[in-house]
């Protein structure tokens, strides 16, 4: 073969991943379909609304990439509680096969946010399962304190006024049974924040209560509780970033924005006449690989490995593994 006769094989072959990579992704109107499911569901028993959003923060905390509903890493201490997640979701698998794993976690948990009452959450799908369980241990557990909280979401990208924006999460749902928000669990809405300020503790985590401790932290408490349009505007946008950090590989050292140069749909959450957006970043125009500009290094200290663990309250971030007892800060909503 002579050396254009190779170019020419070599560009085929890139063409045909291409395509592979494209069919592997579901059109809109699957993942509309995929959403009015959801809708039904949640609509019979709201409490899987909250399970998926749940669901949506495990597995992309290391990035999104599907590994959540494998049977060794759903059955982890830090994931007690969603067993009913992978129970709900699976059947998805067979009726949709062109869906991931990571994409139905998060095609769920955006049409949960708003179902429940919530805003609009860009999201974008195209996201490729591992396949391999995330390393054991790396989710925060409920019981840190407000600067071991801030030192967990640092290497993620996510700063102290997006830690308290995400907690609005616990707006809805239960945490070992336990509503965190006692009376006003079924909706989305800015009460976890007023709860907060007035002192009901009941049901809260100490990663909710300690967000007071922290000046800048407080003050985004107190302008959330006073002003619900900000807070969904600002959980859309950090939930949004969150869940389109994805892992291309596992060999990838770190997150990587979606490639939407074309093999991945585009959608907001239920307005499907809206125009496409992504999670207020832009994708690059091609590849799709790591872009640490955007998306800061993420993998944690090797501290944060082995089973469960996380520094105790006592200790700082190189202190010695401790074992949750489950109580994490993402906690079950069963
Ligand atoms: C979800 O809704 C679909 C369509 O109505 C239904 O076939 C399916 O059984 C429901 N799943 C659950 C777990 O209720
Ligand atoms: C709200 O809390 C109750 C328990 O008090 C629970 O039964 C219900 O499932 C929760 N609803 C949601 C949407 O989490
Ligand atoms: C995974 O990512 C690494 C590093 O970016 C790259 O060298 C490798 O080719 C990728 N593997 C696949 C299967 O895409």
């Amino acid at each position: 073969m002579n050396k254009s006769n190779r170019v020419l094989v070599c560009a085929f072959l890139v063409i045909v991943v291409k395509i592979c990579t494209i069919s592997a992704t579901c059109s809109d109107t699957i993942m509309s379909q995929m959403q009015s499911i959801f809708v039904q569901n949640f609509t019979q028993n709201r409490a899987l609304a909250p399970l998926c959003l749940r669901g949506a923060f495990h597995d992309c905390w290391n990035g999104c990439n599907g590994a959540l509903l494998l049977a060794e890493e759903i059955s982890r201490s830090e994931n007690i509680g969603l067993e009913p997640l992978k129970t709900y979701l699976d059947p998805f698998l067979n009726q949709f096969p062109c869906v991931s794993v990571a994409d139905l976690i998060n095609s769920c948990a955006v049409t949960a946010v708003k179902f429940l009452g919530g805003p609009d959450v860009p999201v974008t799908f195209g996201r490729i399962d591992t396949g391999v369980p995330d390393p054991n241990g790396l989710l925060p557990a409920g019981t840190l304190n407000v600067q071991e909280l801030i030192a967990a979401f640092q290497p993620i990208g996510f700063d102290s006024k997006e830690i308290v924006t995400l907690s609005g999460a616990h707006c809805v749902g239960v945490c070992q049974g336990q509503p965190f928000c006692p009376g006003q669990n079924t909706t989305f809405g800015n009460h976890y924040y007023t709860q907060l300020l007035n002192g009901e503790f009941e049901g809260k985590l100490q990663t909710d209560m300690d967000l007071l401790q922290d000046n800048t932290m407080k003050s985004v408490v107190q302008q959330y509780a006073t002003d619900q349009q900000q807070f969904f505007d600002d959980f859309a946008t950090t939930l949004g970033k969150y869940i389109s950090r994805i892992q291309c590989n596992q060999t990838s050292n770190g997150p990587c924005p979606l490639d939407n140069s074309g093999s991945s749909s585009s959608q907001s959450s239920t307005s499907n006449s809206s125009p496409p957006q992504t999670a207020g970043n832009t994708p690059p125009s091609s590849g799709g690989i790591n872009n640490p500009q955007e998306f800061p290094p993420f993998g944690l200290p090797n501290s944060f490995e082995g089973p469960n663990s996380f520094p105790s309250s006592s200790q700082g971030q190189n202190g010695n593994p401790t074992t949750s007892s489950g109580n994490n800060f993402f906690p079950a909503f069963i």
